[in-house]
């Protein structure tokens, strides 16, 4: 939920390290602050708001470290107030940290250090990990790196919760300590330079080699090293990933939002997705798994986690796996999922979708799924992330960094995977061959069927002039349509702040109904022929008692007056998610722009929610 870089090598550590939180900010903008290694001792500079404040206080640009870690931060414990701000410093301003995640027993350590003399300025949690490092610290009779390191060790197995650390201790002027556990962080390997950042973007203009450091691991970095270790401080050897991405692929370019490039991208990232994956007239190539028909005979239900937009991926493509694997399929919420005591079995096989690949709920579930002795598969759309760390298998969605806090090219790139899983297991099954040609040549088609609902988005943006100041929208569908039907809904209240609701048509008559009055919109989506004119039906009983609506649909729809219709390219109902939902994207992006909101960073949200 918040970002943290650091930087350590020969030129000043200010720019890079203030370049580095601008990119990060979509993780979190309540508060940004900055500590460099200068030569009387460390220096932090804090302030609630924005990164760009920090640009504000004079001091910032006159600090010459080349050694320095900074943060954004999206609050949770603590408002976001300056002294709240990240780094935080021990009582005797000796180590300085930034923290990205939830100590959970914060108020235990806390009164522990209190009885040890310990004071405290801020609400945070964070504040009492470089008060527990000095504790530690200290008590070591040698003061040397390992004896800091040791510090930090024993500080590091007192923390309940989740952590990615950045440290800076005065002893160390040219050392950067670091350690996770289940909150993101990435080290860029440079030439006389090291980078550390929470994602890749944020240094892939500086180097394309990088560290994935795994739960409780350490690295110590100077400029020209990095030392890895585990918590027992034995020696370890890393390899680095080398990462294809360019630096475009997380700019803007001449788009005025991530979110609006990151639509109109979706072209390319479904063509990335496909890959050499499918090709018609022969069997899917999916070489990161090695299933086999008996184990798919042997499987009595298959269960996708997820949150947010990644579960309507996973409710968008139920249907293709059942219809063709016959075997029952369970889409659950990760947080739900993770409390419930899921039936689950070694016959189960579960599938983890997260774009992040950090959110703290998905990677929770799917440990319980692995200890409940079922096979686990993570779908995500970033390299070397928590959750492809965790899962028996990893498949990638190659859609390029998504920036935006709404994801959109992630959800689209998300079913179509799955989409070629489902083709990967009916192969294996040996089943409906026919059919599956048919669904792998839609499939192929895919790009340029978006491309061509991407051609005129004019009366999209008209409608959303018409309602961008509503303060109600509802968003209904039938059987697939119903799943597009909540992604809509979530985009539009993310990032326009309009309470926007989704449900089955058919529960309309049920009690929704009640709150049809004159002018309120109604979304309708209709890709699936036998049960479009039930849609129908519903919109009619609405358009009776006053409701305006927007229409998504590839049927042809008689004796109906909507005001407005979307018409999308026909395409085979269990892959229409991908095209019915860009409609409802640029319907969302319209109105918030329209509300001049910050569409990439809307309020309270952070791209990734790594914590329960
Ligand atoms: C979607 O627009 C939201 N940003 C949010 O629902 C998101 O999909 C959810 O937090 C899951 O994120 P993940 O895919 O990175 O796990």
């Amino acid at each position: 939920m918040c970002g943290i870089v650091g930087y350590i090598g020969k030129k000043k550590a200010e720019p890079i390290l203030i370049n580095g939180l601008l990119r990060l900010e979509y993780r979190g903008y309540d508060s940004a602050g900055i500590a460099t290694m200068e030569a009387e001792g460390i220096k932090t500079i804090k302030n609630k708001g924005r990164v760009a404040g920090l640009l504000e206080i004079p001091e910032t640009q006159k600090l010459e470290g080349t050694v320095g870690i900074a943060h954004t931060r999206w609050a949770t414990h603590g408002k976001p107030t300056d002294i709240n701000s990240h780094p935080h410093m021990d009582n005797q301003k000796t180590t300085a940290v930034v923290h990205n995640g939830i100590i959970e027993n914060y108020v235990e350590l806390k009164k522990f250090l209190n009885d040890n003399g310990y004071e405290f300025l801020s609400q945070t949690d964070t504040e009492v990990i470089p008060n527990l490092i000095h504790y530690y610290y200290e008590r070591e009779v040698e003061k040397n790196e390992m004896a800091f390191l040791r510090s930090m060790a024993k500080a590091v197995k007192d923390l309940k919760g989740s952590f990615a650390i950045e440290v800076l201790n005065e002893d160390f002027k040219d050392k950067m300590f670091v350690i996770r556990k289940d909150s993101p962080l990435v080290i860029g390997k440079g030439e006389g330079e090291n980078y550390i950042s929470s994602d890749i973007p944020a240094i892939l203009s500086f180097t394309k080699d990088f560290y994935l450091l795994d739960d409780y691991e350490f690295a110590v970095l100077s400029k020209d090293n990095i030392e890895f270790y585990d918590l027992e401080l034995s020696k370890i050897f890393k390899q680095p990933k080398n990462i294809t991405w360019d630096m475009s692929a997380a700019e803007k370019g001449d788009y005025a939002d991530f979110m609006l490039k990151e639509i109109f991208e979706q072209p390319k990232s479904i063509r990335e997705t496909i890959g050499a994956r499918i090709t018609k007239g022969v069997k899917t190539n999916l070489e990161e798994l090695d299933f086999t028909k008996e184990y798919l005979n042997s499987l009595d239900r298959i269960y996708i986690v997820a949150c947010g937009t990644a579960m309507h991926a996973g409710l968008a493509v139920r249907k293709i796996i059942e219809k063709y694997c016959r075997i029952q399929t369970e889409v659950d919420i990760a947080s739900e999922f993770r409390y419930r005591n899921p039936l689950v079995t070694e016959k189960s096989l579960c599938i983890f979708i997260s774009q992040s690949g950090e959110t703290a709920d998905t990677i929770a579930a799917l440990k319980l799924a692995k200890a409940k002795g079922a096979k686990t598969i993570a779908i995500s759309n970033v390299i070397g992330s928590s959750i492809t760390n965790e899962a028996d298998y990893s498949l990638y969605t190659h859609a390029g960094p998504e920036i935006a806090v709404a994801s959109t090219k992630a959800y689209t790139s998300q079913i179509v995977l799955l989409a070629i899983i489902a083709i990967y297991f009916a192969e294996l099954l040996d089943v409906a061959h026919d059919e599956i040609e048919e669904l792998k040549s839609e499939i192929l088609e895919l790009p340029s069927k978006v491309e061509e609902v991407l051609r005129d988005t004019s009366k999209i943006k008209a409608f959303a002039n018409r309602i961008f100041t509503e303060k109600n929208a509802f968003f209904i569908g039938r059987g697939i349509d119903s799943s597009v039907a909540m992604e809509g809904a979530l985009k539009l209240k993310e990032i326009s702040y309009i309470h926007s609701e989704a449900y089955a048509a058919g529960e309309l008559k049920h009690g929704p109904i009640a709150l049809i009055e004159n002018g309120v919109t109604v979304v309708g989506i209709m890709t699936d022929e036998d049960l479009a004119p039930k849609t129908v039906s519903n919109l009619q009983e609405v358009i009776t008692r006053g409701a305006k609506t927007f229409i998504v649909t590839n049927q042809e729809l008689e004796h109906v007056t909507f005001d407005e219709v979307i018409r999308i390219p026909r395409i085979s109902k269990y892959i229409s998610p991908v095209l019915s939902v860009i409609p409802l994207q640029l319907l969302a992006y319209y109105i918030s722009k329209e509300k001049g909101l910050d569409v990439d960073k809307p309020r309270n949200l952070a791209k990734s929610v790594t914590v329960e």
